[in-house]
């Protein structure tokens, strides 16, 4: 029996710009997080990332370099290179020192009809270079009312889980629950929902491999608020957030990450 206390998954907080920012939006946002973090002088708290469109990749590696705010992109090819006009490569995301990319975001699987095949072989070409596929699912809200959320969730977990067990891959993961309803419409899920998801998305995983389940981290995302983040936080399965609009004002991203770290 999987006994998930007595792991130690420390905390992630990852922001999605999604498609937003400018070079001297991102130099104030960027600024202004690393002033509240060394202001806060090293205290216990989450760690924290921003995931930002590729343009600005190499302004994150500049600002971002030695200080303790990672960096990733928001989506990555499958291919390593050639005839695939406006994809980017994992080893493109390497130049530029990225340590993950989030892949099969909702936006990604809606609007440009990705597929769990084509997200795993993502998560899986990320892995294989070192870099940490950040691997979303969710459910609309039509599949929640059918009530074959929790069915839907892991099933999506699990063609992807798979893919990379097959390549020795699953423990590289981090997966973020992402409830369709709850991106972007100020509803995030209850914590009790979050709880009961990613717990099913734990026994899913410890089925594949028990042990990599138990150190996997799972974020939860979804209209992610400082005041709501401490609940989500206290759950057992929930390690952390991936936050889109309050990943965008520095002060209420860095509110999360404190409370995420249960400050
Ligand atoms: P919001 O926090 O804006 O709801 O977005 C969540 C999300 O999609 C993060 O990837």
């Amino acid at each position: 029996m999987l006994n998930s206390a007595a792991v130690q998954r420390p905390p992630w907080v990852v922001g999605n710009w999604k498609m937003n920012g400018g070079l001297s939006d991102n130099e104030a946002l960027l600024s202004g997080l690393l002033g509240l973090l060394e202001a806060h002088g090293g205290g216990r708290i989450a760690q924290c990332a921003v995931a930002v469109p590729a343009p600005y990749l190499f302004q994150s590696m500049v600002r971002l370099s030695g200080h303790s705010i990672g960096w990733g992109g928001q989506d990555v090819s499958a291919e390593p290179a050639g005839a695939f006009t406006g994809e980017v490569s994992v080893s493109m995301l390497r130049d530029f020192e990225a340590q993950f990319s989030i892949v099969g975001h909702s936006e990604r699987r809606t609007r440009h009809a990705e597929t769990d095949a084509v997200i795993a072989a993502k998560a899986v070409a990320l892995a294989d270079s070192g870099l940490v596929p950040l691997i979303c699912v969710g459910e609309s809200i039509q599949v929640r009312d059918s009530g074959k959320a929790v069915e839907s969730v892991c099933q999506q977990v699990q063609r992807v889980a798979q893919a990379l067990q097959s390549k020795a891959l699953l423990g590289k993961a981090v997966f973020a629950y992402e409830p369709i309803w709850a991106i972007g419409t100020g509803r995030s899920a209850t914590p009790e929902q979050a709880q009961e998801m990613h717990a099913a998305i734990r026994r899913t995983l410890s089925e594949i491999d028990a042990k990599a389940a138990a150190q996997i981290r799972l974020l939860y995302g979804g209209s992610v608020k400082a005041a709501s983040a401490a609940a989500l936080a206290a759950q057992p399965d929930v390690d952390g957030a991936l936050v889109g609009g309050a990943s965008l004002e520095a002060k209420e991203f860095f509110d999360i990450a404190c409370a995420m770290s249960g400050q």
